[in-house]
This record gives C-alpha cells, structure tokens and sequence, in this order.
C-alpha cells in the first residue's frame, strides 16, 4: 500500500488491469480494489483520486455490483469510466437509461477543451466504445462536455467537486487521446504526485521484507533462473544476505546451459549460498513411459515438491517461503469476478507453504511484469536475464511431445539454442514474447546427399503477447525462418523437417502440451 496513489473500484471491465497500468506509468501509484470493497478499504490506500471502472453489468441489474455508498461521500476526485460514469450518474440523481444495443467500436468524440479533463484534447479524435446502457440525462450539478454522432452525453462533468464520467474508455490505445485524459486526471485535476519508480520500490521492499523478518527465522525461495523468481533472489539477498537461501533444482528439463548459468549469476557474481539440487534422474526416472501431458505435469510438480522439502529440510530455522507472485495473479484473486483461467492456473508448486508449514512472502505482489524487469536492472541482474521470454516450469518435457528421453532432450536442446540464439544474433528476440522449438513424436521422409532419410519434425513457434492470455504468431521474415531452418537441418542430425507454427490463442495455446 503506497499513499497518495489511485485507487480504481474494479466492477469487472476486461480493461481493468490497462487503467493501473497506464496510471503507473506516469509515475503514480495504482491499485485496483474490488468494487464493492468497504469504505475503509477505501480509506487505507490513502488515495489522492478515485476512479469507478467499467464493467459488463447494467446498472439496473439485480445483482449488478455497487460501491459502498459512503465512497460518494468522500471529498476526493473522481472519475467514472463507462459502467462507473453510469454509477456516478445514478447515484447523484441523473438519468441512466439501460435495453439500449451493445454500442461497440471506435466512434468521434466532440469535445469541449475548456474545461480540465480535455485540456490540449483536439475535438474530433476516436475513442473507444463498449457499453449498453448510457447517461440520458446528467445530475444537476454537472454539464455536458464530449458527445459523439450516436451518443449525446459522452462525458460529464462537475468541475467544482473534480467529478468526471466518460463513456468511452481512455485505457485502451484505440482511444488516441486517452493516455493525455488519464494524465489531465491524475496529474492536473487529482494533482497526485508521482512518485512511484523501481528505484524508491526497491528500497522500500527491501525495509519491508527487513521488517516482516524481523524476529523471523530464514527464509528459502525456489529459483528457477526465470525474471520473477530472480528478482526475488536478487531483492532478499540485498535484504538479509545472512538469512537467505535460494534452492535451484535442475529437473534435467532445462534449456542448454542454463544451469551454468544460474550457478554462475547468482552464486559466482552475486555471492549467494545458492543451493543446487540435480534432480534429472529423479524427474525423468519419473517420466519415463509417461505421455501424458498433464500427468507429466504432475509428476513433475510432485518430484519438484519432495525435492525441495528434502532441500529445505538441510536449512536450519526456516520459516518463510518467497514467491515471486506478481500483481495480475494477485487482481484475479481480489476480484468479485473470481478466478478465471490464468497463466497461473499453471503453477506446479501450489499448496507448498501450506504443506511445509512456512509463512509466505510477496515482495513483488504490487508489481506488473514490466515493472518487475526494470526492479531487476535496479537490482544488478544482468539485463539479458531480465529481459527472458517465459519458460515453463516442467520445461522441456511439455515440448517434447510424449514419451521424455534423454536423447530427445539433447535433440531438443541443440535445436533450441540454434534458434534462440538466431534470434538474439538479429534483434529479433525482444520483439517476441516468447519463442521455442517443439520436437515431434513424428518422422518423416527426407534426401540428404544420396540418402534417404526417415527423420524427426521440429516445430518452430514465435508468439506476439503482452501477457500470455492471448498470442498471436510472429510474422517472421521468411528468409530468417530459411536460414534458421537450414541450420538446424544442417547441424542437428535426427531431424530433417522444419515446420513454422502460424497459430493464434485462443484456440490455440502457446506451449503444444
Ligand atoms: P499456454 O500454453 O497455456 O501458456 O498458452 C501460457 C503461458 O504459460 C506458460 N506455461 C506454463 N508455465 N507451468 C508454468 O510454469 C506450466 O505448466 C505451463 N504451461 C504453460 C507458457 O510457456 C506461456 O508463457
């Protein structure tokens, strides 16, 4: 909780998250609450501003979400964006007219620009719009100032209590302006300060987990050389160096090299008393015959979890576990929608601090990814670390389609790094969210030199992403997808075939198992 921030009421827009992301990027703190939360929730951010969020629901609905209406109450600024414009309509005694046709899509917005909100805003630009019912008439205290060809009352205002609704979303990008409005919002009308930045972060969690500590015991986190996991290690050791001990378990699924890696980032340059398990023989005498995805999944997570109770067990007065949760896990769980189908619906270490009697610690819990990055470079992580697509956590075995062997893993290793390291070779990684190489339980017929050859299918994949929920595949030049394929052909024996992966998610996933 940071003073002085904005806090969102969340009535379930699927544009939620964009609103604290946009916000904190202008340097002030954001949180989103869920919409009904008690006034003393309210309270305790200590917010300079409020904004109600959209949200699918009618206002008139019978279980449609409301605030506690004590939050109207509150002399703060505030800013209701389509569903909550509608909320702060009704409750000051305008009229809200609902059994309207979904209005969806871009539309012009004529704006006045003397008041605040649109201040240096140029009439005519396109905004976003997805709604149902809409504001008829606005409550008396407040004006008209934006409306669109369809829409009379697109914006309203009440200049002298800093209440604004609009009805379109500023969140998104195809709103051109919208970024300019929120910042009108925060910065000028609201006049928070901005003062969130990775550098004061880290120096607060730092104190914070030095505090939560204090007259604690040790505390362990499991490390996989991933970003989230990294930038824990690297905040606890800053935090209590004599307390803290990263365990890193190499499942025998991981990419080439990167245990090395690992042992060399974090125990070499950093100094930590890294812990390393090897456990290939473990996971993959677990895995043999399976094909199974989710049972390979599960055994995995198992495997993983007896490991790392045995490490942890070597470590004197353990009592917390860290985790490198980060701020969208933490939203879906807050919010009165519950949980719907996440990356984490993922995580193969569920129940582990429940199981082994430990307290937890978030530190990153208020962070999105991004944010988690640039805390890394702050941290002294090596920015290629931070910069890292995802990798899975049963790693290679869920790209290996079937049965996991140590041959294919070898296959699959060599492939992977030839493309990875392609990528990087020709700027092409951070483009993408996440590249890999898939190796199929199929061969196929081929020619080298004189011979036929009866030879295994690579399948490349490169995906587009901004969190994983949704993916598009990244439209790779082909004469880099030519010579990226020739490579492999070329210098891998065992696979003759290369194949591109032009699939979307959804329906689609991004991994293949
Ligand atoms: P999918 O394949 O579901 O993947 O579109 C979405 C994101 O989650 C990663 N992923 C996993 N991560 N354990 C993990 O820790 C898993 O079992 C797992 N499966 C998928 C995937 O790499 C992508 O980033």
């Amino acid at each position: 909780m940071i003073p002085g921030g904005v806090a969102v009421l969340d009535f379930g827009s699927q544009y939620n998250q964009l609103i604290a992301r946009r916000i904190r990027e202008m340097g002030v703190y954001c949180e989103l609450l869920p919409g009904n939360a008690p006034l003393s929730d309210v309270l305790g951010m200590e917010p300079s501003a409020l904004i109600l969020s959209g949200g699918p629901s009618s206002v008139y609905g019978d279980d449609s979400p409301h605030p506690d209406p004590a939050v109207f109450d509150l002399d703060l600024p505030m800013l209701g964006i389509c569903y909550g414009m509608q909320l702060l309509a009704l409750h000051e005694n305008g009229v809200v007219e609902g059994g309207h046709e979904r209005e969806y899509g871009p539309a012009r917005l004529y704006n006045s620009m003397s008041g605040d909100l649109f201040r240096g805003i140029e009439p005519g630009q396109q905004a976003w719009m997805s709604h149902g019912d809409r504001v008829m008439r606005v409550p008396a205290s407040y004006g008209v100032i934006a409306s669109t060809d369809s829409l009379p009352i697109a914006a309203m205002a009440d200049p002298g209590r800093k209440r604004y609704g609009v009805q379109f979303h500023p969140e998104v990008n195809h709103t051109e302006f919208g970024r300019q409005l929120l910042r009108n919002f925060v910065l000028e009308i609201a006049e928070a300060a901005p003062e969130w930045n990775m550098k004061t972060f880290g120096r607060r969690a730092v104190e914070m987990v030095r505090r939560e500590l204090a007259g604690q015991g040790n505390v362990i986190l499991g490390l996989s050389g991933g970003v989230d996991s990294s930038v824990v290690a690297a905040l606890l050791h800053r935090a209590v160096p004599d307390r803290f001990t990263p365990i890193f378990i190499d499942n025998g699924l991981l990419r080439m090299g990167e245990r090395e890696s690992v042992v060399e980032t974090f125990r070499d340059h950093f100094g930590m008393p890294l812990k390393v398990i090897d456990g290939t023989e473990d996971f993959l005498g677990a895995l043999r015959g399976v094909t199974d995805p989710e049972q390979k999944r599960k055994i995995i997570g198992r495997v993983f979890i007896e490991l790392f109770e045995k490490a942890a067990s070597e470590i004197d007065n353990v009592t917390h576990l860290a985790q490198g949760t980060l701020y969208p896990d933490v939203i879906e769980s807050v919010s009165f929608r519950g949980p719907s189908a996440t990356i984490k619906s993922h995580h193969n270490v569920g129940g582990l601090p429940e199981r082994m009697d430990l307290k937890l610690l978030e530190p990153l819990r208020e962070l999105f990814k991004d944010e988690v990055r640039e805390l890394g470079m702050e941290l002294g992580l090596p920015e290629r670390m931070v910069a890292r697509h995802p990798f899975p956590g049963p790693g290679l075995a869920v790209r290996i389609l079937g049965e996991v062997n140590p041959a294919d893993l070898d296959v699959l290793r060599r492939v992977d790094r030839i493309f990875i390291d392609y990528l990087l070779e020709y700027g092409l990684y951070d483009e993408i969210w996440q590249a890999f190489a898939v190796l199929l339980p199929v061969r196929t017929v081929g020619v080298m030199g004189d011979e036929r050859t009866y030879d295994r299918v690579i399948a490349l994949r490169a995906v587009t992403s901004t969190d994983g929920m949704t993916a598009d595949w990244y439209r790779m030049d082909p004469e880099h997808l030519a010579r990226i394929s020739s490579s492999i052909v070329n210098r891998v024996s065992g696979v003759s075939r290369v194949v591109y992966d032009v699939s979307t998610k959804p329906p689609g996933t991004i991994e293949w198992e």
